[in-house]
Parts: structure tokens; C-alpha cells; sequence
């Protein structure tokens, strides 16, 4: 049996192929990794606002009394109210919330769970 070097054998296209599953196993846990990320993110945001932002704000399907502040679902959707203008009310020290403090790991999870929050009101 003579192998031909004007055409590819079969065995040098078995292992191209098997070179591209290679590459496809390496590069699509990269691609879904940042999606898996948000979901966290979303996860540690909501457990941060049930903690700390619940004394004033009404959480998701509770009853707004007049003496608490507006709900999340309200807020979000207030027009221009996207991701910069999020991070930057959380870097602000707003009256009357100034009763808490949040590391900038917290607050960047707030903005994911806020932002995804907007995103299931918007039905996207
Ligand atoms: C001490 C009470 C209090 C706490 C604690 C509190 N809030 Fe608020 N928050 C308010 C009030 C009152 C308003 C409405 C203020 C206004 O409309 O001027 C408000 C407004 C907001 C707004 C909307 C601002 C706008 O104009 O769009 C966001 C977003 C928000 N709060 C997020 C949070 C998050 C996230 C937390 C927890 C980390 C939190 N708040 C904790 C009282 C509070």
C-alpha cells in the first residue's frame, strides 16, 4: 500500500478533524463562560438587595406601604436607567440611603441583578 502526496490520505484528514474538535472543545467552554459569570453575578446581587436594601425597599410581589421606597421593578424602569447610570448611583452617596455600605464587588453584583431585573420586565 503506497501513500499518495498529491492527495491528502485518510488518516491526515482524520487528524485535521480531530484537530478542529480539539479546538472546538477548547474554545466553546471560553465562549459560555461569561454568560455563566452574569448568572452569579445576578445570583450574589439578589442576596446583597435582600439583605441590605430590604428595610426600605418593597422586595419583588410585596405590598408598598407608603412609608417604604419605591420597588425594584418601579426603578428599573424608570427611562435612561441602564448599567452607567446604575454604577454610578452606587458609587454616590444618595439621601436617604445612606445607611449602607457596600464593597465594589457587592455593588457591581447589584448592577447585574438590577440590569437583569430590567432585562425579564422588558421580556427580552
Ligand atoms: C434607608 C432606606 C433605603 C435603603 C437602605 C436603600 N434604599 Fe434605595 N432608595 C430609598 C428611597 C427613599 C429611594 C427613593 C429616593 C428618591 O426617589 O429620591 C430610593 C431609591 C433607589 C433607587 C432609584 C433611584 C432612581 O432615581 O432611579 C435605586 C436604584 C435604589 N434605591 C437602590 C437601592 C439598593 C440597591 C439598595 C441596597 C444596596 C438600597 N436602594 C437601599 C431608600 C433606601
Amino acid at each position: 500500500m503506497s501513500i499518495s502526496h498529491t492527495s491528502r490520505s485518510p488518516a491526515a484528514t482524520a487528524v485535521s478533524a480531530m484537530r478542529a474538535l480539539m479546538l472546538a472543545a477548547l474554545v466553546l467552554p471560553l465562549a459560555t463562560a461569561p454568560a455563566m459569570a452574569d448568572k452569579a453575578a445576578v445570583k450574589r446581587g439578589q442576596k446583597v438587595v435582600d439583605e441590605w436594601c430590604r428595610d426600605c425597599h418593597v422586595r419583588e410581589g410585596e405590598k408598598l406601604t407608603p412609608d417604604m421606597a419605591p420597588p425594584y421593578s418601579d426603578l428599573v424602569a424608570i427611562p435612561s436607567r441602564d448599567r452607567a447610570w446604575f454604577e454610578a448611583f452606587l458609587e454616590a452617596d444618595h439621601f436617604p440611603m445612606t445607611t449602607f455600605r457596600l464593597f465594589d464587588n457587592e455593588k457591581a453584583d447589584v448592577v447585574e441583578w438590577l440590569l437583569d431585573l430590567q432585562k425579564r420586565q422588558q421580556g427580552k
